[in-house]
C-alpha cells in the first residue's frame, strides 16, 4: 500500500475546494475534512444562543459548550457536520450563517479551538482538508498543498445554483456580495489570513471540468508517492 499523505486545499470562497477534496478522498480512500463546516457550526451556535462574539469571555465560555464531530451519512457515506450531536450539515449552508461566518472565523479564540480539533484529525494522515489556512497554519508540513482560484463570475454562478435549489428567493447579487465580503474579511484578518502558502500549487479551475481537476491533482499525488 502506498504511504498515506496529508493534502491541504486552500482558496477563495466557492471555488470548488470541497468538490476536489471530496473527489480526492474518494479516489484515495482518505478522510475528507471540511474545515469551513466547523467555522459555520460555531457561527450557528453563536447565533442561536445570542452570543456576543465581540466579548472574549463570552466567546471562551461558549466554546466550552461546543462539540464538533464529523459522521458519515448513512446513504452516501459523505461526512456531515454534527454540532453537539445534532446534524447541522444542511442548516450551516444558509445565508444567515454565511453572512456572519467570516466575522466569527476571524476571532483568535475560535481559530485556536478549531485548529486544535483539525490537527487532532490529521494525526493519522490519509486526510484531505480544505479551508483557508490549512497549508499555512493547520498543516504547514502537509505533503501536498493546493491553492485554488476561479473567476468570480464562475464562483458566483456555482454557489447561486447550490443555494437557489434550497431557497428560490435568493438573488445572484446577494450571493456575489457574500462571496466578495467573505473573501475580503478572510484575506485581511490578523490571525491566519487566507493566503497562498509559498510551497502551494495554484490551480485555476475556471475552465476545468471536475474530472479534469481531479486528474490534474492525482498526477501530483502520484508523483509524490513515486518519490517516497
Ligand atoms: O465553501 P465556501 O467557500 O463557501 O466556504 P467554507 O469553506 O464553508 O468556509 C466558510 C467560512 O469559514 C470562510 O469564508 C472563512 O471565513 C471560514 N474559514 C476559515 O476561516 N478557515 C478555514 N480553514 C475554513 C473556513
Amino acid at each position: 500500500m502506498k504511504e498515506k499523505i496529508i493534502i491541504a486545499i486552500d482558496g477563495w470562497s466557492s471555488c470548488g475546494k470541497s468538490t476536489l477534496a471530496k473527489q480526492l478522498a474518494k479516489e484515495l480512500s482518505y478522510i475528507y475534512i471540511d474545515s469551513g463546516a466547523m467555522y459555520r457550526a460555531v457561527t450557528l451556535y453563536f447565533l442561536r444562543n445570542h452570543i456576543d462574539w465581540t466579548s472574549v469571555p463570552e466567546v471562551k465560555d461558549a466554546l466550552k459548550n461546543i462539540t464538533l464531530e464529523f459522521k458519515p451519512n448513512h446513504t452516501n457515506g459523505e461526512s456531515e457536520m454534527y454540532l453537539n450531536e445534532e446534524n447541522v450539515e444542511y442548516v450551516i449552508r444558509d445565508m444567515v450563517v454565511a453572512e456572519k461566518v467570516s466575522e466569527v472565523a476571524a476571532i483568535e479564540e475560535v481559530r485556536t479551538f478549531a485548529v486544535a480539533e483539525q490537527q487532532k484529525m490529521g494525526t493519522a494522515k490519509g486526510i484531505v482538508m480544505d479551508g483557508r489556512d490549512i497549508g499555512t497554519t493547520v498543516f504547514p508540513n502537509a505533503d501536498l498543498k493546493i491553492f485554488m482560484t476561479a473567476d468570480i463570475a464562475v464562483r458566483v454562478e456555482r454557489r447561486f445554483k447550490e443555494m437557489y435549489s434550497k431557497n428560490p428567493n435568493i438573488t445572484v447579487e446577494e450571493v456575489k456580495a457574500n462571496l466578495e465580503m467573505r473573501d475580503y474579511i478572510d484575506s485581511h484578518r490578523s490571525v491566519s489570513p487566507l493566503q497562498k502558502a509559498s510551497d502551494a500549487i495554484e490551480i485555476n479551475n475556471t475552465g476545468l471540468t471536475p474530472e479534469e481537476q481531479l486528474q490534474l491533482t492525482l498526477n501530483y499525488v502520484k508523483n509524490l508517492q513515486k518519490q517516497a
